[in-house]
């Protein structure tokens, strides 16, 4: 329990570190928090207009969840990874470095899922852009993407990680709560435009 306990700290301390934050500040952009939906996320720091802003907090909120559950992987074993990757998740949606109001967990997801099974990964990767393209909703991209990842997760083989899979996913679709409303109303807005 104490390495577990370990672990999920290491995760949650990684997965706290806000990005979108980070990069809008040195790229000396609006804070993302005042601007858009004012999540901390890539998304909405694309609505800034600057592309590499919203591919450095991509990267870095994708990586925050690589690295530990890697990390913890190979140094103690599955589930240690797993709880690490749970650990990570929790961090980016309630950060203790700004006052736990932090993301809504599809970038730091997805670098989970490259560390749990990079298969896996690429699949949900797929399937993010298959809808991003077709109906250019980024939220809508993240929920199929997140829906079906744990499907994605057995067939790739990684049958030990699907309640992990299953566990983000529900979690994802309870912070895309006001995406969901707006979907559902028509006035979600599309990738890149401003919310
Ligand atoms: O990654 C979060 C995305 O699915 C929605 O972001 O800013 O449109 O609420 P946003």
């Amino acid at each position: 329990p104490g390495l577990l306990l370990l672990a999920l700290a290491i995760g949650y301390l990684c997965g706290s570190i806000p990005f979108g934050v980070l990069s809008s500040k040195l790229f000396g952009l609006t804070d993302p928090r005042k601007q858009g939906s004012g999540n901390i996320g890539a998304t909405n720091v694309l609505r800034s207009g600057h592309k590499g802003a919203a591919a450095v907090t991509l990267l870095g909120d994708a990586l925050k969840g690589t690295i530990p559950v890697l990390v913890l992987g190979a140094t103690a074993g599955p589930l240690p990874a797993q709880v690490a990757a749970i650990g990570a998740f929790l961090g980016h949606l309630f950060p203790v470095w700004i006052g736990f109001r932090g993301g809504k967990g599809v970038a730091t997801y997805l670098g989970i899922l490259f560390a749990l099974s990079w298969p896996a990964a690429l699949m949900a990767c797929a399937t993010w852009l298959v809808v991003a393209f077709t109906l250019r909703y980024s939220s809508l991209s993240a929920l199929v993407a997140a829906a079906l990842s744990p499907v994605w997760l057995a067939v790739a083989g990684a049958r030990g990680a699907v309640w992990v899979g299953v566990l983000l996913a529900v979690m994802i679709f309870l912070s895309h709560r006001a995406n969901i409303a707006r979907l559902l109303r028509g006035a979600e807005p599309r990738i890149g435009k401003r919310a």
